[in-house]
């Protein structure tokens, strides 16, 4: 074995970067054995020296220099978060020769194709397996396993916090606002949230799995996306009712008219693999020509699964150092010519929920307007009676409807013309239902 060790520099020193400090030290033995050199920890880049860290203070900067233009650096770990400065420092990174491994879906999804390109051209390679569903490995099988495939779809619970939150009202009975705050008591949920529940950083996550499955250029605003904040206890109530479970689905879908792609809370019917996938797990179900349906499980966050996956790229681009050089990335050219259907043009059946007037005839009055924009029902259900404020003495009801397919531009324009109706006195949910 070489005694001069490949050497790494870490880009943040975070909830990530921690855990993978932590097992470059606990485990350089196994992986030296692994690489056939030591690997070691340089420098790590943080914005606060102050703090204690799991590292020496010795090994802290604040200056990003000292890790981007060492030269005795092989490797970058870019766990900064966030689109800028993560996105430029590893440009500045490779522009210097080094290798790159990052968990920053934001920097992938929306400049994945430019930093491998900038890669490949300097002989260099960008990996990336964190940057999607954590400890899972997706991004290794789509780039090398299935690339025999014809990937017709991805379906993925791949958000933690959302799926956490989603279990919680589904096993409790609680409404939204309680089971996020449970989620970041428990630390799950960041304290601003917003990028997980309103489904963004799903997006992110499909919107890197969708260009590799397809070999087409996506971008995130090509993802129609409706986060889980509007979800009602009663929603929950009535899936388990009807055989259902509520997931927040990221979906990729080769169809005949074009490519899907859409993150939404959805109905599964709970004999579906997915409906089973609770609490922070995350799961990637892919079907392929060849291979059939295949279904990737486990833990989508945390530092000591996104370190499986980081230190797993650290120890692949290592033992190509070790081998005698960087190795570039072969890059399938990028289908920028494929149709991307827009929501308007997806079929799929639907749930609505409606508080509508208790009195004979009402039911009639919204079949009509489905009937005129032909969506066909598949059931209809009266529920409880509920309370209406300012309703005096008028009697409401909540009624349920389940659709057959129906096209979603039809379904949204029935929507509106059956909240317009006086009898109806809230839509309240409008939910796909995907199985
Ligand atoms: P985090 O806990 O917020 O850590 C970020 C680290 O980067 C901190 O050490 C912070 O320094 C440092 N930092 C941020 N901006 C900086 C700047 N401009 N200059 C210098 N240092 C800066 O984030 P994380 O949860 O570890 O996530 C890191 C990456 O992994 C993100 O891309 C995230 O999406 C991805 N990821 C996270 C998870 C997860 O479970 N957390 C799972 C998969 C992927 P200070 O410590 O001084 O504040
Ligand atoms: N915030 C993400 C989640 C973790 O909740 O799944 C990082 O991908």
């Amino acid at each position: 074995m070489k005694d001069d060790a490949i050497q790494v520099g870490l880009l943040g020193l975070g909830t990530v970067g921690s855990g993978v400090a932590q097992a470059l030290q606990t485990k350089a033995a196994s992986i030296a054995r692994r690489v056939g050199r030591p690997v070691v920890l340089r420098r790590a880049l943080v914005r606060d020296l102050a703090r204690e860290r799991v590292v020496p203070r010795t090994l802290l900067t604040g200056d990003p220099a000292e890790i981007l233009e060492d030269p005795t650096i092989d490797i970058v770990v870019e766990l900064l978060g966030g689109e800028e400065p993560a996105y430029q420092y590893m440009l500045a990174a490779l522009d210097h020769g080094k290798l790159v491994v990052t968990a920053n879906k934001e920097v992938m999804a929306k400049h994945g194709p430019e930093v491998l390109a900038r890669a490949a051209a300097r002989g260099l390679d960008v990996a990336f397996e964190a940057s999607v569903g954590g400890g899972i490995p997706v991004i290794g099988p789509f780039r090398l396993d299935l690339l025999a495939n014809d990937i017709q779809e991805v379906t993925a619970i791949i958000n933690g916090t959302t799926n956490y939150i989603l279990t919680q009202m589904a096993r409790g009975g609680v409404g939204y606002s309680e089971a996020l705050r449970d989620a970041q008591a428990l630390g799950y949920a960041e304290p601003d949230p917003r990028n997980d529940v309103e489904g963004i950083d799903a997006a992110y996550k499909l919107t890197i799995l969708a260009t590799l499955a397809f070999h087409a250029r996506v971008r995130p605003e090509d993802v129609y996306v409706e986060g889980i904040t509007r979800l009602a206890a009663a929603d929950f109530r009535y899936a388990h009712e009807l055989g259902y479970a509520i997931k927040l689905l990221a979906i990729a879908r080769q169809t005949t008219r074009g490519i899907e792609l859409r993150v939404h809370p959805a109905f599964l019917a709970s004999t579906d693999m997915l409906a089973s996938v609770d609490g922070v797990y995350n799961a990637v179900s892919v079907e392929g020509d060849l291979v059939g349906r295949i279904l990737f499980y486990g833990r989508g966050a945390g530092a000591g699964p996104t370190a499986s996956a980081v230190v797993a790229d650290v120890i692949d681009l290592a033992q190509r150092l070790q081998a005698g050089g960087g190795r570039a990335p072969v890059l399938p050219a990028l289908d920028t010519a494929r149709r991307l259907l827009p929501i308007s043009e997806v079929w799929t059946r639907y749930y609505l929920r409606l508080v509508v007037v208790d009195r004979p005839g009402v039911i009639a009055q919204i079949t009509k307007v489905l009937g005129d924009h032909e969506i066909s029902l598949a059931s209809v259900i009266q529920k409880e009676t509920v309370e209406v404020a300012g309703a005096g003495e008028v009697a409401h009801a909540e009624i349920v409807l389940m659709t057959h397919r129906a096209r979603e531009s039809a379904v949204q324009q029935a929507v509106r013309e059956i909240a317009a109706l006086p009898v109806v006195a809230q839509v309240g949910s409008v939910i796909r239902v995907e199985s």
